[in-house]
């Protein structure tokens, strides 16, 4: 158990400087995956060395898997299609969504009995998302009475490809019946009409027809992953809370190095230029599929925008830190279509509208979002983070503009996503 921690914040003036950020949460997890299913030695470079991936790691570890941290690298020893072992005990995903829905889609393959189970915000989150696909595919699934974890797999002689259409825009669903079809001879299809972030298609080279915005995905055991060299670029959620602080704070300019840059991930940067804040790319790459380059942020007069349905899906992580920059926007700042945030580490429409009301703001909540209007209080405000790590880092960013400061409570889950915020938010301070 990490010790909980209330951390306070004072106004800072400005932010300059260089920012290098730990690894994508996303493509950690999937590189710790595909390195552990697949057979034999591979590298990971850059991975996040945070509680959620180790969570991945853990369930890996028990499953046999060799897994070998180095300063920012991991080396991998994987045990090929077939050869994952039983488990002695639970697979334990902790905090991590992405560990307990992707690893679903393994477990149902297996010859042997597994059951995942969370921490407590996990515990309350749905898996009926990924246990109704998976059963389609024939495997045999058993949950709480809510569909909740902990969630049993028990061996299944019957399982066969299909054909998916999405009901919910979600990378965690697609990739759980991707793992689930990298298993099986006939081709699995899964229709999506909104597209969600696409790093599973991109490190397991699967085949993506698009027309419009609707993605058709064929995967099989053909695209069953290989070991070798996974790279991953640095994280664009953690980079958000940073390019906030920048575009908002006066006379501030940073500069972050090796972000990733996947269309699937930068509406985050394409809401905010559109908003007027003054982002820049200065570099762009490409190293296994995922695109990644340096960006420039400096201080920027903003402005609300409507922000479409379309682009929910890319920003989905960004909202919380998003919503801080549209209170120093001018207009309201308001969202809809996002009703997904309801079930994420924390109700976030619900967490955010609580912290907003504390700062002062009048809060317009509905099902699938909200609207800011009046202004901010000059009282010193007590957020809570409710133990989601970016409700946490919104609310810290929040803090840092206002000019009487503010606390965040439970601060120290931030830890799930980058354990190193504040030391990174450090060196920007002058
Ligand atoms: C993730 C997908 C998103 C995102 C989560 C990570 C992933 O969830 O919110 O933080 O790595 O696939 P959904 O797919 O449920 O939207």
């Amino acid at each position: 158990m990490v010790p909980k921690m209330t951390k306070d914040f004072d106004q800072i003036k400005r932010v300059k400087g260089e920012l290098i950020l730990p690894g994508d949460k996303s493509i950690s997890h999937r590189s710790v995956m595909f390195s552990s299913l697949a057979k034999g030695d591979s590298i990971v470079y850059n991975y996040l060395d945070s509680a959620d991936v180790n969570s991945t790691m853990g369930c890996f570890r028990a499953m046999g898997c060799e897994i070998i941290k180095e300063k920012n690298i991991l080396r991998i020893k994987g045990r090929g299609l077939g050869g994952l072992q039983k488990p002695s005990s639970n697979l334990d995903a902790g905090n991590s969504g992405t560990t307990a829905r992707l690893i679903s889609g393994v477990l149902c393959n297996q010859a042997f009995e597994t059951i995942v189970i969370g921490d407590e915000s996990l515990s309350k989150r749905p898996m009926k998302r990924v246990i109704d696909p998976l059963t389609q595919m024939g495997a045999k699934i058993s949950a709480t009475e809510k569909n909740t974890l902990p969630v049993t797999f028990t061996p299944s002689d019957n399982m066969k490809a299909i054909t998916y259409e999405l009901p919910v825009a979600s990378a965690q669903i697609k990739s759980a019946v991707a793992l689930s079809a990298i298993h099986l001879d006939e081709e699995t299809v899964i229709i999506e009409r909104l597209s969600s972030r696409n790093h599973t298609e991109n490190m397991l080279g699967l085949k993506v027809e698009s027309e419009g915005l609707i993605n058709k995905i064929y995967v099989s055991k053909r695209n069953y992953p290989l070991a070798g060299e996974y790279f991953v670029p640095s994280d664009i959620s953690s980079a958000a809370f940073f390019i906030v602080l920048g575009l908002v704070l006066p006379d501030s300019e940073i500069i972050i190095k090796n972000v990733s840059l996947n269309e699937t991930r930068t509406g985050i940067l394409q809401v905010l230029q559109k908003m007027g804040g003054d982002i820049q790319i200065l570099r762009e790459d490409i190293k296994a599929g995922e695109k990644y380059g340096d960006i420039i942020v400096r201080s920027s007069k903003l402005t609300n925008i409507k922000i479409d349905k379309e682009i929910i899906p890319n920003i989905i992580d960004e909202i919380p830190v998003l919503s801080v920059a549209g209170i120093f926007a001018e207009g309201n700042f308001r969202i809809e279509n996002a009703e997904e945030l309801r079930v994420k580490e924390s109700d976030r429409i619900a967490s955010l509208c609580t912290n907003f009301r504390r700062a002062g703001l009048t809060v317009d909540e509905f099902n699938d979002g909200f609207e800011l209007s009046g202004s901010l209080t000059n009282d010193k405000v007590i957020f809570d983070s409710f133990t989601d790590h970016r409700i946490a880092m919104a609310f810290a960013v929040l803090s840092l503009i206002i000019k009487q400061g503010g606390t965040v409570e439970q601060f120290e889950c931030v830890a799930i996503s980058n354990p190193l915020f504040l030391d990174q938010l450090g060196t920007l301070i002058l």
